[in-house]
């Protein structure tokens, strides 16, 4: 018997155990942010007192995010990663949502096809060892001044106000920042457990290159990951010159009214927890 309950910060070991089953990156700074941007949408399975499964869900005022769905090996095809999903829904729709979205893998497609959810657009994960890239731009440090602009510009490229999360991401890694001055693109990185992920990055068509030049510049040596829409050919370029390879894939997927995002404007997701 699974019991499907809210998530809390006691639970983020156990979720750290299922991310590291499934190889993912993060870290437990980022649950405790998921939990942080919204605490009554992030739920587990409990099976005989064990945490067997995981579901985070973050809302932007009618567009809402799904991530974190991760059911562990041994209790796959059972019926809990269905149950997870169709929790977090119910709870989405009742508080409001007029679009869900997320990030699938190829696991987790079936599912959410099965739920309705749509494919949008293909990402591709690169990854590897960050080189040094030619032409410096004229980027800096994002200060707490910048957010107005940086949300501004976040919402036009991404057609949803997701203030609490870039002022969130900024307080979290103050100095994993960079903007293009005059303002017109930034870009984060934050620390994971195997990699840095580069994310969001969002610039106007003709800034993005020249901005993650320089946050290459800042990483070069380490390893990272950045998840880019296929169709921005600037930044596939960008990642090849860097060095870094395709190494998985996500669709973008969105159940309900429709959201328009300008992939030209978007270098770089987030990450596949909230696009
Ligand atoms: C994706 C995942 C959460 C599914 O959890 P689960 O408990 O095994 O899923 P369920 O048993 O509820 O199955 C739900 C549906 O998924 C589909 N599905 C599940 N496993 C599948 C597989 N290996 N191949 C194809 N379809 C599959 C089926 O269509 C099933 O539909 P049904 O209910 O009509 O039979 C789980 O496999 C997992 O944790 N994978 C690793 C992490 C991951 O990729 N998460 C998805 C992130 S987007």
């Amino acid at each position: 018997m699974v019991n499907i309950r809210p998530m809390t910060a006691d639970d983020v070991a156990d979720a750290m155990r299922l991310k590291a089953e499934a190889g993912w990156n993060q870290v437990a700074a980022d649950w405790e942010r998921f939990l942080a941007l919204d605490r009554d949408g992030c739920f587990v399975a409990e099976s005989q007192g064990r945490v067997v499964g995981s579901v985070t869900s973050c809302r932007f005022g009618p567009v809402a995010w799904i991530a974190m769905v991760l059911v562990e090996k041994a209790r796959r095809g059972a019926g809990i990663g269905r149950s997870l999903l169709v929790h977090a829904l119910e709870h989405l729709e009742a508080a409001g949502a007029r679009s869900i979205r997320l990030d699938a893998t190829s696991m987790g497609r079936p599912l959410y096809e099965s739920l309705g959810f749509r494919v949008d657009f293909h990402l591709d994960r690169y990854s590897g060892i960050v080189e040094t890239v030619e032409a410096e731009g004229t980027s800096r440090p994002a200060r707490p001044a910048d957010l107005d602009g940086i949300a501004a510009l976040d919402r036009i490229a991404t057609g949803t106000d997701r203030r609490i999360l870039v002022d969130r991401l900024l307080r979290d890694n103050p100095l994993e920042s960079l903007v293009a001055v005059p303002i017109r693109g930034f870009a984060l990185w934050r620390p994971g457990s195997s990699a840095d992920q580069i994310g969001p990055c969002i610039a106007e068509p003709d800034a993005g290159q020249a901005l993650l030049n320089d946050v290459g510049r800042r990483l070069a040596g380490r390893r990272v990951i950045v998840d880019i829409p296929t169709s921005n050919v600037d930044a596939v370029a960008w990642a090849e010159r860097a060095g870094l390879k395709p190494s998985r894939e996500f669709w973008r997927m969105t159940r309900g009214e429709p959201v328009v995002e300008d992939l030209s404007r978007l270098w770089a997701s987030s990450g596949p927890e909230m696009g």
